[in-house]
């Protein structure tokens, strides 16, 4: 069973990589095998919505994003992560939803997997955002779990490390979503 975390975040090292991390040894402690892939390493160009999509079974932008279609279709959860920036999600986790639109084209392929968000950001705007990855997780025919979502109140650079709540959060975030894509493969 596997369950892929994504970081939305341009800052290395931050807080939603930490979450996630912190997610996915949620995830690891109920038996899954866990990867993370960090956008911020990842050279992503935005969707063109180019009229052939899906045919010949590719994505016509050559990019970072290739190598990372087979690894979402093979997953059995993904948790997305995020800082909220201006009220929502940053651009590059945008960019990175968007360019799946390949795998419904080609046959609803994130269908029934279950799927995890993680907001993180110094004040407000964490629900909007969560709401808006749940709502496309939806879209894409994804399984939620009950608490779909961990929310974080952190500011500086690292500073989730040292937040109990946060850490916490985000574990149990892993195990749920880890436990329900469990359930459901048997
Ligand atoms: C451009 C920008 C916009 C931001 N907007 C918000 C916001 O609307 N609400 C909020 O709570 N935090 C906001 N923040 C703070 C970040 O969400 C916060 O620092 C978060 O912990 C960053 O996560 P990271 O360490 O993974 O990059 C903003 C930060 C930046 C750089």
């Amino acid at each position: 069973m596997n369950v892929l975390g994504i970081s939305g975040s341009p800052r290395k090292d931050g807080n939603t990589e930490i979450l996630i991390r912190e997610a996915l040894e949620g995830a690891r402690s109920k038996g899954a095998e866990v990867e993370m892939i960090v956008l911020s390493d990842k050279d992503i160009k935005g969707c063109r919505a180019h009229p052939t999509c899906g045919q010949g079974g590719k994505c016509l932008i050559d990019d970072d994003m290739q190598p990372i279609y087979p690894k979402l279709m093979e997953a059995d959860a993904i948790i997305i992560g995020t800082p909220v920036y201006f009220g929502g999600m940053t651009g590059q986790t945008k960019t990175f939803l968007d360019r799946t639109y390949l795998l419904s084209k080609l046959g609803r392929k994130l269908e029934g997997k279950v799927g995890g968000v993680i907001a993180v950001g110094g004040r407000a705007g964490h629900e909007f955002t969560s709401a808006c990855i749940m709502d496309y997780m939806t879209l894409q025919g994804m399984v939620l779990p009950s608490g779909a979502f961990a929310h974080s109140f952190v500011r500086d650079l690292g500073a989730a490390k040292t937040d109990e709540k946060s850490m916490k959060a985000a574990r149990a975030l892993g195990e749920r979503v880890a436990a329900t894509a469990m359930k459901l493969r048997s």
